[in-house]
């Protein structure tokens, strides 16, 4: 009897635990789904690999939709007629010298600079224009393949004159072939390419990986695993395996812009492409600059070097390129947005920049009370020129300087 009884707990708790069992399963086959894994587009060299931007959309939707309207995201496509924004049309010849006339045609299977002699008007040169650089802020220049390796063309276009011109670092009126590009200069210029490490061959890519402009996973690290992990688990409201901003230094946040945004200093002696968020560039130091070193600063491409000289940096401890710039929004002309961080700490609340501006209000009128205007003023750059015609003279192209200072 005692034994029965005892059989009869034993068999009741066998099939409750077996029932929890089974309702465990149910439940959590209703809430997790089977691991999602897809392949990446690219491998990055620390063994991570790229997603692509187009798997970021499903969660991160309005990101994505301001982001794809930035001169960042825009800076490297494939060339078409919306990429390309030079004419093809009127205005599409550039007068190289006196013998030779290049001429941009457009055909039924692509885009063209063609060399003519001026002589007899014989087909010098064709190449195709397969890659575009640049958004057309200022400019853009065009690469072309050949097999596997990349080259510079030789025309370039210049948005303030709209014209074809000759690229920079071309030598003017001089009939060059080809510029081999480097993974230097796309380093800055597109999110991953793949150098195919052929010994004399440093402008050699496999095609394949190559990951046009300066998309999420350049500045958030490749990022598949994270959109595998949360793809599989769709509750799960922390973010893992991308890094976050918010646990970055002052010196990590300035110097994951600074690896484009710093010019031409010597500070990456390491591998193309194998910077990272969050690492600290190599031989790197922080610039104190005085009056004379400034000398030697250009606003071309130095944003970094000119705002670390500037007195808003050195007096606020806090200031870095997000104080002013949302990365991912195109804000170019956006000065009332601009103005409103000057003001922001400089007319009470921010850190300890109370000083107002102590020019009177009608003088500051004059300029529409623009504080951009008169203390970031547009400089002529001294490395970013160009030759708009073979007879002319260099013409710079104008960039704010972020030495925010008193000019006049
Ligand atoms: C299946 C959904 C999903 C996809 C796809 C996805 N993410 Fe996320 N991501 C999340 C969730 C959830 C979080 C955490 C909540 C938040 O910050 O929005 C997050 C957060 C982030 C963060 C902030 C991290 C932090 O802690 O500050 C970044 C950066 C990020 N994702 C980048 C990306 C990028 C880049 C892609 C595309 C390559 C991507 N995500 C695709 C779900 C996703
Ligand atoms: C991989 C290189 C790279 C990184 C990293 C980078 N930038 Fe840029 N940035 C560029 C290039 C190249 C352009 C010019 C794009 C064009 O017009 O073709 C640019 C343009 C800009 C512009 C001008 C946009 C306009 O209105 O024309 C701003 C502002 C800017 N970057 C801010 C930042 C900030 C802030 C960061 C860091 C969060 C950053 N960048 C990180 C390469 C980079
Ligand atoms: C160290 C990073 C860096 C390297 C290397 C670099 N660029 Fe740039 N480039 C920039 C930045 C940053 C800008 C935006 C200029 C600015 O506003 O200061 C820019 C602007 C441009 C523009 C004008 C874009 C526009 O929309 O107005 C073109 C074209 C361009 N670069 C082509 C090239 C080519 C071609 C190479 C290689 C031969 C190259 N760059 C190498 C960082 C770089
Ligand atoms: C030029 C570099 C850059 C690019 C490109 C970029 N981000 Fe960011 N992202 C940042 C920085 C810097 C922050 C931190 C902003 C801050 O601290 O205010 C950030 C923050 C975030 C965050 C967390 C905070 C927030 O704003 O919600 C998410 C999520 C995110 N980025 C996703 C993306 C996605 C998705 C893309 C592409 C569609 C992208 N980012 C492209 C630099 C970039
Ligand atoms: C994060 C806060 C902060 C922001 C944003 C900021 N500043 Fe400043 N600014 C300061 C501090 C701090 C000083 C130094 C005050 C001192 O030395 O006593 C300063 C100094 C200045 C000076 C004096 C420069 C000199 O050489 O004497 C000018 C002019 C100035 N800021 C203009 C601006 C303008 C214009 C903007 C917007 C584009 C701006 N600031 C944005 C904090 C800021
Ligand atoms: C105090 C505010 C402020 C800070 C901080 C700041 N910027 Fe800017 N930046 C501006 C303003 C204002 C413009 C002009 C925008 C325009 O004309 O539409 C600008 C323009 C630019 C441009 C385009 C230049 C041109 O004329 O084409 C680039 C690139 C840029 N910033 C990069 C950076 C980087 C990188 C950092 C960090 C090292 C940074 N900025 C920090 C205010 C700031
Ligand atoms: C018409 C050009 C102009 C405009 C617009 C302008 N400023 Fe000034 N600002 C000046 C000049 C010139 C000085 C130097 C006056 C002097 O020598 O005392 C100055 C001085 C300053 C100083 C240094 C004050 C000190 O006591 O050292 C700050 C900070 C400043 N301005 C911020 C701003 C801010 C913020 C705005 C926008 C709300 C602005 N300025 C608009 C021309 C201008």
């Amino acid at each position: 009897m005692k034994f029965r009884k005892r059989f009869r707990y034993l068999f009741l708790i066998l099939m409750a635990v077996g029932a929890l069992f089974l309702a465990r399963k149910y439940f959590n086959s209703m809430y997790e789904s089977p691991y999602i894994s897809v392949e990446p587009i690219a491998m990055h060299g620390s063994g991570k690999g790229f997603a692509g931007s187009n798997r970021c959309i499903g969660c991160h939707k309005d990101l994505y939709q301001s982001h794809i309207k930035t001169p960042h995201f825009l800076t490297s496509r494939e060339a078409d007629s919306v990429s390309i924004e030079g004419s093809f049309i009127q205005n599409n010849s550039y007068l190289l010298n006196d013998e030779i006339i290049f001429i941009m045609r457009s055909e039924e299977d692509g885009f063209y600079q063609e060399a003519f002699s001026r002589l007899d008007n014989a087909l010098i040169d064709s190449k195709k224009m397969d890659i575009v650089i640049g958004s057309g802020t200022k400019g853009q220049s065009y690469l072309n393949w050949e097999g596997d390796d990349l080259y510079q063309l030789q025309v370039s276009y210049f948005k303030p004159s709209k014209s074809w011109v000759n690229s920079p670092n071309y030598p003017n009126g001089i009939f060059a072939p080809n510029r081999p590009i480097r993974q230097r200069c796309l380093e800055c210029h597109v999110t991953f390419a793949k150098s195919r490490n052929t010994f004399n061959k440093p402008h050699s890519y496999d095609r394949s990986q190559l990951i046009y402009g300066i998309d999420c996973e350049r500045c958030h690290g490749p990022g598949n695993e994270h959109v595998n992990h949360h793809l599989s688990n769709p509750n799960e409201t922390e973010a893992l395996y991308i890094l976050s901003y918010s646990d970055l230094s002052q010196k990590q946040r300035l110097q994951s812009c600074a690896l484009c945004h710093s010019g031409t200093q010597r500070h990456r002696e390491e591998i193309p492409f194998s910077f990272m968020t969050g690492d600290t560039l190599m031989d790197f130091p922080n610039p104190e600059y005085d009056s004379s070193s400034l000398e030697s600063l250009d606003v071309h491409g130095n944003q970094y070097g000119l705002l670390l000289a500037s007195a808003c940096f050195k007096g606020s401890k806090s200031m870095d390129c997000v104080s002013c710039h949302d990365p991912h929004k195109n804000q170019r002309g956006d000065l009332k947005m601009f103005n409103a961080k000057c003001i922001a700490c400089h007319q009470g609340t921010g850190p300890g920049g109370e000083i107002p501006c102590s020019i009177e209000m009608d003088l500051r009128k004059s300029k529409d009370n623009n504080c951009v205007e008169c203390h970031m003023p547009l400089t002529p750059s001294k490395s970013m020129s160009i030759y708009d015609s073979k007879d002319s003279l260099l013409v710079p192209v104008e960039i704010r300087t972020h030495l925010i200072g008193i000019y006049e």
